[in-house]
């Protein structure tokens, strides 16, 4: 028994946030950004928007993609670290919106690496004869838990939603997943809660000592896609794309510059997406899918990595 990405779906508000926007707001130009980081705009959450509502949709797309019915779905699993609620999950909130009633429904909280974790929960609860079709979601509204007069985070994120459908499979599909953890740079990189005594007025912001994480990214990711590689019987040479988290593109750069792979063989939304935290990766999966660049039979390496920090990949037969 194998696990198979079925379909695919992505979701992004409709306001766009500039480098020209940034300009306004803090003290940093264009150039500034698009050097250092790759990103030119990304999406900003409106009013009604939330990890469930934007998850909802992505999910509806990748389960009408995967040729399903709602009530097809075995489980549901968002990872998300931007929840509108610590309960209702929005797990649970996205199982409601589709009508999907009765089945496993829970959050995952991995920050950036959240969607390497739900979808290795996904693969082992089919594995283990659980259920037939899991619902991943990887969804978050990072942007608005930036300070925006802090120039080294507000440049970075933005929000969104991307969703997958994995079903047992016949064929092989998933080839390998790897999962780790260091606590230890815990302090690099790091979203409280608000206070419950008011200390904070409550407010709550991102921290993060970027260079520092930036470092320790391009070291983790590269040991990860080897170790993935491994895991899987593959060599880079048999990968046909690599779908990294997108944070930074000089830290996919060398990552694949590691896996020895050409620019155009890494999928890259970060120039109009910025860091969609655990979106990031189903929705780089779903342009690829969309724009007819990966194709059924492509081998793909997934990865991403955040605060944690934690790692994760996935090693997938499309
Ligand atoms: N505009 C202009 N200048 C800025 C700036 C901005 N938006 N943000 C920081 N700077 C300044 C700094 O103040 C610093 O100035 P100084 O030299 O006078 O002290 C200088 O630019 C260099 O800062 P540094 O933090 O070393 O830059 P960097 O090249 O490391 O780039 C990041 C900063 C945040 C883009 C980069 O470190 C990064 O992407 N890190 C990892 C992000 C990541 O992966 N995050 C989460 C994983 S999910």
């Amino acid at each position: 028994m194998y696990t198979r990405i079925l379909g695919t779906g992505g979701y992004l508000p409709q306001t766009v946030r500039t480098n020209a926007d940034l300009e306004k707001m803090v003290d940093t130009s264009d150039e500034w950004i698009v050097e250092r980081t790759g990103i030119r705009e990304r999406r900003i959450a409106g009013p009604d928007d939330t990890a469930a509502t934007m998850g909802a949709k992505a999910a509806a797309i990748a389960i009408k993609t995967a040729g399903l019915e709602p009530s097809q779905i075995g489980a549901v699993i968002c990872a998300t670290t931007s929840s509108k609620n610590a309960f209702p999950s929005s797990a649970c909130e996205i199982a409601g919106i589709l009508g999907i009633s009765d089945v496993p429904a829970f959050d995952v909280a991995a920050a950036c690496a959240g969607f390497s974790y739900a979808y290795a929960m996904a693969h082992s609860m089919i594995l283990s004869s659980m259920c037939d079709n899991v619902l991943v979601v990887g969804a978050d509204l990072m942007a608005e838990a930036c300070d925006p007069s802090d120039r080294t985070t507000i440049i970075l994120f933005g929000d969104g939603a991307g969703a997958v459908v994995l079903g047992k499979s016949d064929e092989q599909g998933t080839l390998a997943v790897k999962l780790s953890s260091d606590p230890s740079f815990a302090p690099l990189l790091k979203l409280p809660f608000p206070s419950r005594d008011g200390s904070d007025a409550g407010h709550s912001y991102l921290y993060m000592k970027g260079n520092d994480v930036f470092r320790h990214a391009v070291v983790v990711l590269s040991r990860l896609v080897t170790q993935t590689l491994e895991m899987g019987g593959i060599s880079p040479s048999d990968l046909d794309f690599l779908v990294p988290h997108q944070a930074n593109l000089r830290i996919i750069a060398a990552t694949a510059r590691r896996l020895g792979l050409d620019m155009s063989q890494v999928i890259v939304t970060l120039d109009r997406q910025g860091n969609t935290s655990s979106a990031s990766v189903p929705l780089a999966l779903d342009e690829g899918i969309r724009s007819g660049r990966i194709k059924r039979g492509d081998m793909l390496l997934l990865e991403s990595f955040g605060g944690g920090f934690a790692w994760g990949s996935a090693l997938v037969r499309y």
